[in-house]
């Protein structure tokens, strides 16, 4: 079945449940154990598959990956880029759907990627103000890609690079770890950092992404992934209906090139209030200055935090198919984007045109622009330190 199918696996739909966050924190340190299941002994149920996906200009190979696991949920990952091609996903009657939007071929990746469907985006993911940042006394000069400002590590961040890849195999689950060293002075960043990043599919329907990154000289890391989500499947229309809800009291607004003033405002009283869950669309009209700037939601929330680990930033409610996002995180901040920018001009994976709105991406994140605002968590990675990041996108439905 190619990516972007749908179909139903016979047998398989039921294992699916959700988790709350204290529960999540658990089973992540638990042995696996799926409900209805004996429990799992073989450490390698699921399978990892690989295949060539063609080459850049350059004649690199890049490789396509495809975990399973027992259930039948299937995410592709492809070496350029780390993108998240595809996750399969059943829906409450287990009908399968592709529920990543993105492209069939790799020349689209490289030729077509301005939303960034999918990628790890690095060194800094998100904007950086006027490209420049002062580090230890010495001011850093960026590419501007995004108007005036830096976006999601330049020209060639590392949603544009092919990774090494190797095999993951563990209690949990089945992935691949990616690795990229990213030369001194690449995209004008100082220090040699040297990245991981690991994404596991586990028996519990969740796929984790383990972030680290050391450097051998001062420097300043943001990563993420950019996966955009339509959970009645890619492809199929707008996100709208969707309910969301995001554990955050108070975002970072905006000025008119999307940079944060600085300031973290409540929610209250404003349509960028998602505390309780909510049609994506129902106010995304309304003439909020926030809303007007960014064309729609394209904003960081400050995520609620009681404890440090892994904490509930986000869930997502598709009413008619009936599957639910929740997104983990050890960062402090999440952009939530509604597409905005998705303008008709893609063809998506299923063959069928991205309008606005047709997909939504929820960045685990620090802070946009956070080199050059003091007041904001430090992005800085020095030498003998380890950058640390994990984020876990979990998948069930509702009945
Ligand atoms: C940004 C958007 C941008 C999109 C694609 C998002 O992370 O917040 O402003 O258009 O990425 O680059």
């Amino acid at each position: 079945m190619k990516a972007g199918s749908t179909g139903r696996r016979g047998g398989t739909a039921r294992f699916l449940y959700g988790v709350g966050t204290a529960a999540l924190l658990s089973l992540l340190l638990s042995a696996t154990q799926v409900p209805g299941r004996a429990k799992s002994t073989a450490q390698h149920e699921g399978s990892i598959e690989s295949e060539p996906f063609g080459t850049t200009p350059d004649g690199t190979q890049v490789n396509r990956y495809t975990l399973t696991n027992t259930s039948g949920m299937r995410v592709r990952i492809l070496t350029y880029g780390g993108i998240i091609q595809s996750i399969e996903v059943p829906d409450r009657h287990g009908q399968f759907a592709n529920v990543a939007l993105g492209f069939d071929n790799l020349t689209d990746y490289i030729e077509r990627n301005s939303p960034y469907f999918g990628c790890i985006t690095g060194r800094y993911a998100n904007r950086i103000a006027r490209g420049r940042f002062t580090l230890d006394g010495t001011e850093y000069v960026l590419a501007t890609n995004d108007g005036p400002n830096h976006l999601h590590g330049g020209e060639q961040g590392f949603n544009a690079r092919v990774w090494e890849a190797t095999e993951v195999r563990t209690q949990e689950g089945v992935g691949v770890r990616l690795s990229y060293v990213s030369p001194d002075g690449e995209e004008g960043y100082p220090g040699r950092l040297a990245v991981t990043v690991t994404y596991l599919l586990t028996e519990r329907n969740t796929i984790e992404i383990d972030y680290r990154a050391t450097t051998d000289a001062p420097t300043v890391v943001n990563l993420t992934n950019h996966t955009y989500f339509n959970l009645a499947g890619e492809g199929s229309g707008s996100i709208y209906d969707h309910r969301l809800m995001l554990n955050a009291r108070r975002f970072t607004p905006v000025d008119e090139n999307l940079i944060p003033t600085g300031e973290l405002a409540s929610v209250a009283d404003t349509p960028l209030d998602f505390t309780r869950p909510t049609p994506i669309g129902k106010r995304i009209r309304e003439s909020h200055p926030q809303l007007v700037i960014a064309r729609g939601y394209d904003h960081n929330w400050v995520l609620h935090r009681e404890q440090p680990g892994l904490t509930l930033a986000a869930r997502v409610e598709e009413p008619t198919s009936g599957r639910v996002l929740t997104v983990h995180t050890t960062e402090p901040g999440i952009q939530f984007y509604s597409g905005n920018f998705l303008d008709g001009t893609l063809v998506g994976a299923s063959g069928r045109i991205y309008r606005q709105g047709d997909g939504f991406a929820l960045e685990t994140q620090h802070y946009p622009d956070s080199p050059n605002q003091p007041n904001f968590p430090s992005t800085v990675l020095r030498p003998g330190e380890v950058y640390r990041s994990a984020t876990v996108f979990g998948f069930s439905t509702t009945d």
